[in-house]
């Protein structure tokens, strides 16, 4: 079992008791401990994240919910590596994620994650086409045979005919599922969805749940945003933030 020393937050309490488990990291897919954030504004400090701390278990569907800014974006971003402005512990693998820098985490989100967006965050200048081989450049795919994964991404999504426009020819749904696309395409370890059907017609909705529940049950790890009791019935647990706390962490079954 490995333990190691927490980033402490400059100018904080100690959080010595909060958490007295020290990370396994030959367990858990990932493993935050006392993640904090914290943004300095004008205004004075501004918490965003406070002591989080929960185990993800590989093959876990865990749905994260909360009202409007209780950091659920936040905690998102942390978990896929796209933010590295924090203090704690956060396990994933083997890899100690809080001594890594950005570079070294970049590379772990592009090898095992699959990333949704709540605004979407298509590249412009590509099309959709192009926009689905980007994971699949990452991986070693070659190029022939990437081709065809996308061309079968793009029938499953029903999007041929949209190969090749750009995201501003699309509707907002349009961009969103995409955007699923795009997060599912390399077969990722983890999926990070950030309200993935926020745009979406309900059937439309629903298929994407459904697919998230066909990936989950083929051993795909998810970790979902949303507001909706429907897609959040899709998953095994419910952790609900507010204000940047853990307010209750609860299995379904
Ligand atoms: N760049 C920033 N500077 C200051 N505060 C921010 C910034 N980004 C987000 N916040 C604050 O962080 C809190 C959590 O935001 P977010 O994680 O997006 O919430 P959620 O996704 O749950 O709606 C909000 O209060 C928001 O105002
Ligand atoms: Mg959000």
């Amino acid at each position: 079992m490995w333990t190691f020393r927490s980033k402490t937050a400059e100018g904080e309490p100690s959080q010595t008791g909060a958490v007295d488990a020290p990370i396994d990291l030959s367990r858990p897919l990932l493993g935050l401990r006392n993640i904090e954030k914290v943004y300095e504004t004008p205004a004075g400090k501004n918490y965003v994240l406070r002591r989080i701390t929960i185990d993800v278990q590989p093959g876990e569907f865990l749905t994260i919910m909360g009202p409007s800014g209780a950091g659920k974006s936040t905690l998102l971003s942390i978990l896929g590596m796209l933010d590295g402005a924090w203090t704690g512990e956060y396990a994933f693998l083997h890899h100690p994620i809080h001594s890594l820098n950005n570079k070294e985490r970049v590379a772990i989100n592009k090898q095992y994650i699959g990333f949704v967006f709540q605004q979407y965050h298509l590249l412009d200048d590509l099309t959709v086409a192009e926009n689905l081989d980007v994971p699949l450049s990452y991986r070693n795919v070659k190029r022939d045979e990437r081709a065809s994964i996308v061309a079968d991404i793009l029938d499953k999504f029903q999007m041929v005919g949209k190969k090749d426009l750009y995201p501003r020819q699309l509707s907002g749904g349009q961009q969103q599922l995409v955007g699923v696309a795009r997060a599912v395409i390399a077969k990722p370890k983890l999926i990070l969805a950030d309200e993935p059907t926020g745009n979406l017609h309900s059937t439309q909705a629903k298929e994407i749940m459904e697919l998230f529940q066909k990936l989950n049950e083929g051993g795909t790890t998810i970790v979902q945003v949303t507001h909706s009791e429907t897609n959040a019935a899709f998953g095994h647990r419910i952790v609900n933030l507010k204000d940047g706390w853990v307010v209750s962490d609860v299995r379904l079954r």
